[in-house]
């Protein structure tokens, strides 16, 4: 049957040739659709006679299929190589170095980094975070935490007045986060856990003193805080900021206003090499204040000290971030120095927990 075979020959070729699925499926319906000439073929075994049928027939449906065939065939031929084209057009080399995007290529401070840290650590122990404003009455700022008018220890602030406002009186830059204790006692009762970071302000500038630098604060009250607590609370503190297995504390007894008995805080560490180390060596490092808040302040806060009683303390947090991280001038942490921060600084989508470790 040459015509067959021609047509054969005609569909198989087309079927071969097609590029791409879009020509194959062109093919397809030209033979094997409603009008295709295969289709029209097996159309006319209606009218053939019986034997003319059995001849035909299995002629025109072996086209059929032959051509059904091959249209799978090369389907799956042109399925394959579409998708090794769209592979290899894909293809990542994972070993190129990753391009930043503007999402990570930004720094985090160091102050505002150690100020993540701290607060997971202390979030951790139960305590929540307090804040207040920069700019704060005579009366917050030292009044009310048991600084006498005319007190020397006012003078030791090196304060920074405003001018006086209308009703004549001067506020002040807060020369520590020590008011904001008044602000947590006086609008929340008892049991009270929180820190105050925050920033503070004295006129001093040099090496390791700016005229605007960072505090943390912290405040317990309750019924039973006591000594023992805050020691524990501040060595647990300092092994989980330093990430070290132990640190020794030295207390020294000292003089706050707002805290009887008062202390200041040593660390203990190495200086080997020009190099700071903690929980090693037999130097030591002052790094807080701190004591029992004095029953004065209690009931300037409308507590009565019979009944209540607990412990503050307070820290450098730029002096810290100093120890920390090896940075030895505390003036470039303000100069906005986009290089300096470049090298300090921390990536922004490394957020620091205790789970996660604080600086890994
Ligand atoms: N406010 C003190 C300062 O700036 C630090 C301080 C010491 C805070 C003892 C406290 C404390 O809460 O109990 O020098």
């Amino acid at each position: 049957m040459t015509d067959l075979s021609e047509l054969e020959n005609t569909l198989l070729g087309q079927v071969n040739a097609a590029g791409d699925e879009a020509a194959l499926e062109t093919v397809r319906v030209s033979a094997l659709g409603k009008k295709g000439s295969v289709s029209e073929l097996l159309k006319t075994l209606g009218a053939m006679t019986p034997e003319e049928r059995k001849e035909r027939g299995p002629l025109i449906n072996g086209l059929r299929d032959k051509v059904q065939t091959a249209i799978a065939a090369r389907k799956d031929t042109l399925g394959e190589a579409a998708l090794d084209a769209r592979l290899a057009a894909e293809r990542i080399d994972v070993t190129l170095p990753v391009q930043e995007g503007p999402e990570t290529r930004g720094r985090i401070h160091p102050i505002t980094q150690v100020i993540d840290e701290l607060t997971a650590i202390f979030a951790d122990m139960g305590f929540s975070v307090a804040e207040g404003p920069d700019i704060e009455t005579d009366y917050l700022n030292f009044t009310a935490l048991n600084f006498p008018v005319g007190h020397p220890a006012r003078e030791m602030h090196d304060t920074f007045f405003l001018a006086p406002d209308e009703k004549g009186e001067r506020k002040v830059l807060r020369t520590h986060t020590s008011p904001v204790q008044i602000r947590t006692m006086t609008s929340q009762k008892p049991p009270i856990r929180v820190i105050i970071p925050g920033r503070t302000y004295r006129h001093d500038s040099d090496q390791t003193h700016t005229p605007m630098f960072h505090q943390v604060e912290g405040l317990v009250i309750d019924k039973q805080a006591n000594i023992a607590h805050m020691k524990w609370v501040l060595e647990e503190f300092c092994k989980a900021f330093f990430e070290v297995e132990q640190v020794k504390m030295r207390f020294r007894p000292s003089f706050f206003p707002f805290t009887e008995p008062s202390a200041e805080v040593d660390i203990q560490c190495s200086r080997k090499g020009g190099e700071i180390r903690f929980g090693e060596g037999d130097d030591w490092l002052e790094i807080l204040g701190c004591g029992m808040v004095h029953p004065n302040v209690l009931r300037n806060c409308g507590l009565d000290p019979d009944e209540y009683q607990g412990f503050a303390w307070g820290m450098g947090i730029d002096r810290i971030a100093m120890l920390k991280y090896g940075m030895p001038d505390l003036r470039q942490f303000f100069e906005a120095d986009v290089r300096w921060l470049n090298h300090y600084g921390f990536r922004p989508l490394d957020i620091p927990s205790l789970v996660g470790g604080l600086t890994s």
